[in-house]
């Protein structure tokens, strides 16, 4: 495996380096709204027969790659993993999202969630790593990733999805100490998670807080926040001789930005809700940014879409520490085309920032 890098413009920008445009990756570039991603996906049977089976999981990583000019691939795969290594057994219902054969109903089951082995039970996502660097060959980085605590922790004793989150709150303010035991051992496996992604040969690390939102502010700082701080003071730095940059996506959190850029990680995603330059305002040169055109852009006319890049590039202005994305994933909808036009305004209109 080659440790060379011929295309460092994301590492570089997430690091505020200078470049000579901004790079672009997409939330979940791998996926539904790609007609061969669909194919893959009825043949597999199942999703995580997908993401179960390496040869599947980078052959469906590397699709966006050969349609688009992206400066990453992610590596597929889901944040439910864990969960389901703990003795859940994940499965996806059509159209229900996800949902656990094994779900948590009583304080007893929180206590006997084990701390998995995930060099053992998730081998299959470090396969994919590697089986992904090989293909990649040094052509441009590969990002790993996993869920925050908090967000598996609502996932686990929701039993999926949820509006309200109303026994992952309830369990937090009234039994505190059962939740930060969970939470505890959630963060305790996702940094041996995702420092085995980085030895397999993850370049950049991401950690999605889908849902620290939906906390008000001091529980935020108690039970989603604490645990992202442990995670990132306990990830290995530097691989390769080169350093693995951490983003932190917290979506909705815009009122943390500052006590999130104080977690130690080098950059943030941030969601749509926010102007780039009211971001940077806030967390000055201690962080880099990734985001954040609304989604919804992309189902607007290229021209449409072409506007919105440059609005977002000039919120940005001219700076180092800007990475261009979604402020939040791509949605089934969208016409590759249009995302092809995205990327296309990023290469054209990006350089006049640099
Ligand atoms: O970004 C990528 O291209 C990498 C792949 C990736 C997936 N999930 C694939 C996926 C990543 C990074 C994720 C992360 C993830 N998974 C998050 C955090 C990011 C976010 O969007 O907020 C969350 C909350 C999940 C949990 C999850 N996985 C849900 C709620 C669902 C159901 C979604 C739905 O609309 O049905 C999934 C399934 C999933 N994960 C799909 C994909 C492509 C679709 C499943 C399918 O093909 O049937």
């Amino acid at each position: 495996m080659t440790t060379e890098l011929k295309n460092d413009t994301l590492i570089r920008a997430l690091l505020r380096q200078p470049v000579d445009r901004t790079p672009v990756w997409i939330m979940r570039q791998a996926g539904r709204y790609l007609p061969e991603y669909l194919k893959i996906r009825t043949e597999a049977g199942s999703f995580m027969n997908l993401c179960q089976t390496p040869e599947l999981a980078c052959e469906v990583t590397m699709q966006p790659l050969r349609r688009f000019k992206l400066d990453a691939a992610i590596l597929f795969s889901d944040i439910l993993t864990i969960p389901d290594v703990m003795g859940m057994n994940l499965y996806f219902e059509e159209g229900k999202g996800p949902k656990f054969a094994n779900p948590i109903t009583s304080s007893s089951d929180i206590h006997k969630l084990p701390r998995p082995d995930v060099g053992e039970s998730l081998a299959y996502v470090m396969d994919a790593v590697s089986m992904v660097r090989r293909e990649l060959d040094g052509k441009v980085p590969l990002i790993g990733f996993s869920g925050s605590p908090w967000t598996l922790f609502t996932y686990m004793i929701e039993g999926g999805s949820s509006k309200t989150f109303s026994k992952s709150k309830k369990l937090i303010y009234q039994e505190p100490a059962l939740a930060h035991m969970l939470l505890a051992k959630l963060a305790d496996t996702v940094t041996d998670y995702l420092n085995l992604q980085i030895e397999s040969g993850a370049q950049i690390i991401q950690i999605f807080d889908t849902w620290g939102g939906v906390l008000c502010a001091r529980a935020f700082k108690e039970f989603s926040l604490r645990y992202l701080t442990r995670i990132v003071s306990g990830l290995k730095r530097e691989n390769e001789g080169r350093r693995v940059p951490t983003i932190l996506f917290c979506k909705a959190c815009n009122t943390q930005l500052e006590a999130l850029a104080d977690t130690g990680c080098d950059a943030l995603g941030v969601d749509w809700t926010i102007s780039l330059r009211e971001a940077r305002e806030r967390v000055g040169s201690r962080v880099a940014l990734q985001g954040n055109l609304d989604p919804a852009v992309l189902l607007a006319d290229p021209e449409t879409i072409h506007r919105e890049v440059n609005h977002t590039l000039t919120s940005f202005g001219k700076a180092q520490g800007h990475v261009f994305n979604l402020g939040h994933g791509i949605t089934p909808d969208v016409k590759p085309e249009h995302l092809g036009a995205l990327i296309n305004s990023v290469w054209e209109l990006s350089p006049a920032f640099h």
